[in-house]
């Protein structure tokens, strides 16, 4: 271990000492100046990859799957371009469809089919819709609601002399239509067409059907439909009921894109920030490393508009010019499959770093903020942390080229807060060698990630308690105990606990993997699972969001006492400055009830009638589809006094908030 131990060092805070124009501690009394510190005010946030369906097919509300016909078999085997799409010709029509790729609307998305309807039907005894044309299922179906509005667009680039002209129809799983508009072709170029659908129905597992009405040809690609209610409205936004999920938790930053999905699996699969904004048609699609597909259709604009929208940082983590250790599966030979850029393109590279933070920050007479701008967002992003490298093998390469990129963001952008990495585990190798590098580069913050027992999170409360700080602050950028039981989420909790008492070095935290698609799931122990219609958060995600909501900037070492030699019990006090609000979390492990000391008599403005929000049940509780709310936080009134003992319940978290007089 690379850190020297020292005692964590404890800064008193008099009355008045303030970040943020607001008096700190209002009410401590003056003849009482206790042990307090400030913490970090970031220190809750969330950790967004595009795994387990969580972007594609989840958040992101497009309904149509493989919209641009870029499916392929490197990314599963049994895939292709018109995968997820059906070749129809109802009504005794015929026809042909092909794929295709020499003139392309852009050349990062190739692919494209061509319709040739011969013949269009309307036999007797056909009462159907008659047409040539394809049918989208979504992803396992779209969802539909009667009355409200589905946005349509798509290309299309008219092949023969005359107008064709189109039925576009929402149906049923028996054929039935529940919505339909008619287009015609208009161009022999790519053309853009959109419409509204407006469906009479609601249905749960509805199909998208363009149909061909008269002869001709004509190509077609980038085949879209988003509800007109995402979050916010945002166009080509954000499934409004998971995007209120995670803004409720207000959490105080939002990392992205990963994860593995950042550094990739191999070079030519590195996230590229580049590739992921503009217009839907100009994005280049790519395999997804958790086996399946991303249209980066949430890319780097929605994942920054997101944040703003819910009062988050954002945190991009841009991969440190290497690929991920486990390429092409390597991690069943020890993680040897790390791909590095050659040198003579990082110049390249680290100019394409350097113009994220001008796409986000820069003015908009700059190169990277004019396009910002044209994108519809004329102000800065107020981008402050940058992440380089994702639970990289710290080698050689890996190590040249993370300090290459660190000294060109450093000298041209003093103002960004870098984070380093130092591996996928707790300790070993890479985390002893990234934190080596860390040190001796004075990178700011370092990346940890451990996913582990229940048992170790308890064991492990003390682990920042000896973290030097005088050297790199650290973002705790991946954890969670293996599994979705409470005593998992409590497990967590005491932890969170310890974060919190280690909030001046801890700068930041988030929980991953976030979401999960129910029946599509890579990663097994997830904060949110949902279907296409239902969200079923766990008890992780309760504890998640009971700290994060109830987070704060002071921390006190001795408002609540406990037994110190009883692991299972943790506790911590936090004050947060803007409201002046006191706020205790009480975590039991155990399985009986356990007495804490609370000592409020300090503060001499506090209104007695607070609330107390406990999380509780069996250890094995869980909450699942058939009962999504059987482990719930409840909210009760509370009435505090100037010193009290509480009862903390057996496997339980409380969260008691107290309000002080202004
Ligand atoms: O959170 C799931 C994965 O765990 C992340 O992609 C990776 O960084 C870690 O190994």
């Amino acid at each position: 271990m690379c850190k020297s131990l020292k005692p964590v060092a404890i800064i008193l805070l008099a009355a008045g000492l303030c970040c943020c124009g607001v008096p700190v501690i209002q009410a401590q009394t003056k003849k009482s100046a206790m042990a307090a510190k400030k913490i970090s005010p970031d220190l809750f946030g969330l950790f967004f990859e595009d795994i387990n369906y969580a972007a594609d097919g989840g958040l992101y509300a497009e309904l149509v799957q493989n919209r641009s016909f870029e499916y392929s078999p490197t990314e599963r085997k049994e895939w292709h371009p018109l995968s997820y799409w059906e070749y129809i010709s109802p009504g005794y029509s015929y026809g042909k469809i092909s794929v295709e790729t020499s003139a392309p609307i852009t050349a990062g998305n190739p692919h494209y089919i061509v319709l040739k309807a011969e013949h269009i039907g309307k036999e007797v005894k056909y009462t159907g819709e008659s047409g040539v044309g394809i049918k989208n299922t979504g992803f396992a179906g779209m969802v539909i609601r009667a009355g409200e509005k589905y946005n349509l667009s798509f290309f299309a680039r008219q092949l023969s002399e005359t107008p064709i002209g189109l039925n576009v129809s929402l149906q049923n799983t028996k054929g039935e239509i529940l919505a339909e508009t008619s287009i015609s072709t208009a161009s022999k170029n790519w053309q853009k067409y959109t419409a509204v659908l407006m469906p009479t129905q609601s249905f749960d597992t509805a199909s998208l059907v363009i149909l061909a009405k008269s002869t001709g040809m004509f190509a077609l690609d980038v085949v879209s439909l988003f509800p007109e209610k995402t979050f916010k409205n945002r166009p080509n936004g954000l499934r409004a009921d998971l995007a209120q999920m995670l803004a409720d938790m207000k959490p105080k930053f939002i990392r992205f894109p990963g994860g593995c999905l950042s550094h990739g699996d191999g070079l030519e699969n590195m996230y590229r920030w580049k590739n992921t904004i503009g217009g839907i048609e100009e994005r280049v699609e790519q395999r997804n490393i958790w086996g399946y597909h991303q249209t980066t259709g949430l890319g780097y604009y929605e994942y920054f508009q997101f944040c703003e929208d819910i009062g988050a940082k954002p945190l991009p983590v841009l991969p440190a010019a290497v690929s991920c250790q486990n390429s092409g599966g390597t991690w069943r030979v020890g993680g040897t499959g790390q791909k590095v850029l050659p040198l003579n393109e990082m110049q390249d590279y680290i100019q394409e770093v350097l113009d994220l933070i001008e796409w986000a920050n820069g003015p908009v007479n700059s190169t990277w903020g004019a396009k910002r701008a044209a994108a519809g967002h004329a102000a800065s992003f107020n981008l402050q942390y940058v992440g380089i490298g994702n639970e990289d093998k710290i080698t050689p390469e890996f190590e040249e080229r993370f300090k290459m990129i660190y000294a060109a963001v450093k000298a041209k952008h003093p103002e960004i807060i870098i984070i380093g990495t130092a591996g996928p585990g707790p300790d070993g190798d890479d985390y002893e060698k990234g934190w080596k590098l860390a040190n001796n580069l004075a990178v700011p913050v370092i990346d940890e990630h451990y996913y582990t027992s229940p048992e170790w999170f308890i064991s492990n409360q003390h682990r920042y308690d000896s973290y030097n700080r005088n050297t790199s602050a650290v973002y705790l950028g991946e954890y969670a105990s293996w599994g979705n039981k409470l005593r998992n989420a409590i497990a967590e909790a005491a932890y969170m606990t310890a974060l919190e008492r280690n909030g001046d070095i801890v700068k930041l935290s988030s929980y991953a993997p976030l979401f999960a698609k129910n029946n599509f799931t890579q990663w097994k122990t997830d904060m949110i699972f949902f279907d296409n219609t239902k969200v079923c958060p766990t008890p992780n995600y309760y504890v998640q969001k009971m700290f994060a909501v109830n987070a704060g900037d002071i921390y006190f070492s001795n408002v609540v006492t406990k037994d110190n030699k009883d692991s299972a019990l943790a506790v911590s006090s936090v004050q947060d400055s803007r409201t002046g609000d006191i706020i205790l979390k009480l975590v039991n492990y155990g399985q009986a009830t356990k007495n804490v000391k609370v000592n409020l008599s300090r503060f001499t403005k506090i209104i007695p009638e607070s609330e107390q929000t406990i999380l509780t049940g069996t250890p094995d509780a869980e909450n699942t589809f058939e009962h999504i709310s059987n482990v719930v936080p409840v909210t009760t009134p509370y009435r505090v006094s100037k010193s009290f003992d509480y009862p903390v319940p057996a496997m339980s978290l409380t969260v008691i908030r107290i309000k002080t007089k202004k």
